[in-house]
Formats: C-alpha cells, structure tokens, sequence
C-alpha cells in the first residue's frame, strides 16, 4: 500500500475552488449567449461506477450545469466506462468514435472519458492516438481532481491525460447529485485485493481501501432522513470492510448499527465475496429487520479445479455449506450470483458441475457470464482457452436452466400480498407502476403511486424475469 492517499481536506478545498472558477466562466459565456451550459454524462459498468458518476454529476451541477439526454446539445460529454469484459470496451469505442463529426461541428465541446477502462495504459495510448476529439481522460484514482482538470482543458485548450498507476486513494467531501429520490448507493469501500485470475477490477481500481464507519454511518443517517427507502452498501468485497483499518469493526457491526437507525427503509449490500462471508453476517442479517433478506453471493463456478485456478479460495463445498447455514437461519431468504462460463480449460463435466450448484442452492436470478480475457490478468494467458462456439452453447444451456428456475421460484408467490417499494410508472405501458420486492424482484401492477411508495400488491401472473400483480389495499 505504497502510494495510498488520504486526500486532505485542503486539497478538496483547493479543487472546490476550480469548481468556483468554472462557475465563473459558464456565467460569463452565459451573459454571452442567454443559454446555460449543458453536460451529458453515460454509465458504463457496476454500481460503483454509477455512484462515481453521481459524483462527478455532483461537480458538474456546482459549476452550473445544466442536464440533457442529447450528447449533440452538450457542451460537455462523458462517458464513465468499465473494463471487466471485451464486450464493455468495444461499446464505448463505437460510441466514442461516433463523436468525431459531432466534434468537427462544435469543437468548443468538450470530449471526457473516465473510469476503470481509462485506468489501463493500452487504452488511454489508443485513445490519444487514434480518438483524437477526445480532450479528457482520467482513471477512478483521479476523480477527485477532476475540477482541475476540466479547468486546465477549458483554459489551455490542451488535451489531458490523468490516469498513471496508483494504488488507490479516499476523497472525502465531493458533493453528489443522486440519479433517483428513493434509492441510493453508498460506497464504502474501494479496491480490490483478491485476484481472481480473469479479473481485471484489481488492475484498475487499485487496492482495498474502507471508508471511516463514522462517515458511511453520517452518510446513511442523512440519506433516511432525507427520505431515501433503500440504501444499497458498495464494495467489491463487503466482508472485509475495515480489514485495511486499525480498527476492531467489521461489516457486520456496520449493518448493525444501521439497523439501529430510525426509519422505513431497507439496506442491501453488494457483493459478498463467499471466502469472507462469515456465520456472524448471516445471523446479523438474521437478526437485523431492516436488511434486505436477498443475498448477492458470487460462485463464478461449480467445479473445485476451476475455482482454483480463478484464486477464489472457496470450495463447491465450502459455498453450500454456507447457503445452508443462511437457508436454515434467515427465514424467506433469496440468492443471486455471478456465474462465468468457458474459463480456459472448463471441461464439459466442469460445466455441469456449475449446472448442478444452480440447481442445489435454486438462484432466484443470476448473472450468466462468457469468460473474456482481460490483458494483464493470468487467466488471459492460461494454455487451453475454450472456443467462442462451446463457450456460446455452454451460455445458452445455462441461462435456458436458470429462466426455468426464476419462472420457478417467482412462481411460489402467485397468490400471495407482498410489499413493494414503488420505483415509477412502467415506460411501456404508463398505466402500470414498477416496483420492487424486499428480494429485490420486479412488480408490475396498475395504479399511479409516487417512487418511494410501499404498497401491497397480490401477486397474479408470474414469468421469469419479475410478475405482474394488483393492489391488495
Ligand atoms: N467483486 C465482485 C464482482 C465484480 S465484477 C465479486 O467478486 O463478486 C462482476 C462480475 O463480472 C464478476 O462476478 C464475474 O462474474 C464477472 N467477470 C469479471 N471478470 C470477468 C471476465 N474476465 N470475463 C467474464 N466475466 C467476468
Ligand atoms: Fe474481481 Fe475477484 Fe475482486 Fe471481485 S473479488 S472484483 S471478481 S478480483
Ligand atoms: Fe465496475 Fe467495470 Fe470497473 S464492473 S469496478 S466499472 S471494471
């Protein structure tokens, strides 16, 4: 841990004071124009990646701007990006591309791209050599000094490039503009230390760092009075939050303490790492009323060989030993993960042992992975990488099993009143409202009801991906 940086506060300060000066050149060119300055931001990738997006919203509205869905109306573009599959990547150098005229016409815009993608030296070399319109790049280490950067580019008129390695830093004090009024990500840990051999978040977001407990616990305080109903916790590893801190805390004591807060709210927390999911977790979820009873819980693969050769450093055997534990100790409780099918040498028997896991513990959902290399990951250079085609039919097989088990699991609650946290109207159909259950499953039923409010909803209809119900009050 090297180069782990507390930002001080000063340095916040000093950066608030671009903030300001950005603030003052927007209203002169304002005064100009009559029109306000307009940004367009796009997420790629994981929840963090939202939050930090919500962050640099955050900046963006202090120095004044302006939010629109239309990237050719904007003074300034973002794109947050995510580096964990091939695929993430090839959408954003499409998207990016696609801006080069945009760019030729209105060269005052300014071009940004941001996030775990940006963090490797390949990518950002390409970027300058071949995306010449893009005039801003960072990595998630350099997203506190965005104002200074933005500003550097408004007033020199040169291209920036911030993104050299790091291990990581924690920046305090930046103001965020939360994306939706009823539900809100808190991170409270950054990093990763685990290297799973095909994981790239490592490389990229550099090493296991926990926030205070007194400032995740001041932020969730705020946001339940604020209103907020649902508070998911972020972390690439929740289960070892505070294991980087002189502190004799763990994440069980932070969902405790949250449990104690008063409100109508629930917490969710995502993800759990299996190798550090404790039994004292499972009895606090238990024990504590307004934790969700829904567990996100990774398995990545069914076969003891593979798990291995990924480093998960858990067994098949180790994982449903505890799925049982929580089975037998939370009643109601619901599990998704994150499979990865076709890891270099995963055998067609390595293959069914990940269909008879899903089938033992019965997900409630799952999120059904191709394995992609990652350059600069071991996994990427293992001898006996699997043919895209078996990799294909290994995807269909599987995720063909899991519909017919969510259609399965969803099915149980036909004919029961469950509550839901309304989340808005349904764009396809207005007449009907979207909600979520407390395992975090979609609702569809008639009715106009505020985001954020809870109501009943007898389940009628259910198919694989969520139900459809009617008020039962
Ligand atoms: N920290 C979380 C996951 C972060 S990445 C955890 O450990 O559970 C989200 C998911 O992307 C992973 O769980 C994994 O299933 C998938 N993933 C990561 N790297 C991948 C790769 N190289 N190819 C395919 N899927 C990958
Ligand atoms: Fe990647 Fe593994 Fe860390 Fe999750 S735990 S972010 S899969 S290295
Ligand atoms: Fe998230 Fe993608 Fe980065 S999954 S941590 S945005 S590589």
């Amino acid at each position: 841990m090297s180069d782990l940086k507390y930002i001080s506060e000063a340095e916040i300060l000093r950066q608030r004071g671009y903030i300001e000066s950005i603030r003052e050149l927007l209203t002169e060119k304002q005064a100009k124009t009559g029109l306000p300055a307009f940004a367009y931001t796009k997420t790629f990738g994981c929840q963090q990646n939202e939050n930090d997006t919500e962050r640099i919203n955050g900046m963006l509205s202090e120095m004044g701007f302006v939010f629109t869905d239309t990237p050719s109306a904007a003074d300034f573009i973002l794109f947050n990006t995510c580096a964990v599959r091939d695929h993430a990547e090839q959408k954003v150098y499409g998207t990016v591309g696609s801006l080069a005229p945009l760019k030729k016409e209105k060269p005052d815009t300014v071009i940004a791209l941001c996030g775990c993608m940006m963090q490797q030296s390949a990518v950002s070399d390409e970027i300058r050599k071949k995306y010449r319109h893009v005039d801003l790049l960072f990595g998630p280490h350099a997203l506190y000094r965005f104002p200074e950067n933005f500003y550097n580019v408004l007033t020199q008129k040169g291209r920036i490039f911030d993104n050299a390695p790091s291990d990581g830093n924690i920046a305090e004090g930046i103001p965020v503009l939360r994306s939706d009024k009823t539900r809100a990500w808190v991170s409270i840990m950054s990093g990763c230390n685990n290297f799973c051999t095909y994981c790239i978040v490592p490389h990229v977001r550099g090493r296991e760092r926990s926030r205070s407990p007194e400032l995740v616990l001041k932020e969730v305080q705020s946001l339940i009075k604020q209103g907020y109903k649902e508070i998911t916790l972020l972390g690439q590893n929740v289960n070892s939050y505070c294991n980087d801190l002189d502190v004799d805390y763990d994440f069980s004591d932070l969902l405790r303490e949250i449990d104690q807060m008063e409100g109508d709210f629930t917490v969710r927390f995502m993800t759990s790492h299996p190798k550090d999911a404790s039994e004292k977790l499972i009895r606090t979820i238990a024990a504590c009323p307004h934790v969700s009873r829904h567990i996100h819980l990774p398995f990545q693969s069914g076969s003891n060989r593979i798990l291995k050769l990924m480093n998960r450093k858990y067994t098949r055997e180790d994982y449903l030993n505890l799925i049982s534990l929580a089975k037998k100790e939370i009643p109601g409780v619901v599990f998704t993960s994150d499979v990865i099918v076709g890891f270099p040498t995963e055998t067609e028997e390595d293959f069914q042992d990940t269909m008879s896991l899903i089938r033992e513990v019965g997900f409630d959902g799952l999120f059904t992975f191709i394995y992609s290399p990652r350059n600069g990951t071991p996994a990427a250079t293992m001898d006996g990488q699997i043919p895209d085609d078996v990799k294909g039919d290994r995807y269909r097989r599987l995720s063909a099993l899991q519909s017919e088990l969510s259609a399965q699991a969803n099915q149980k609650l036909v004919g029961q009143v469950v509550t839901v946290l309304v989340t808005g109207q349904n764009e396809k159909d207005p007449s009907l409202c979207n909600g979520r259950t407390d395992e975090n499953k979609l609702v569809h039923f008639p009715g106009n009801f505020q985001a954020g409010t809870k109501v009943n909803v007898r389940i009628d209809r259910a198919l694989n991906w969520g139900m459809y119900g009617t008020l039962a009050d």
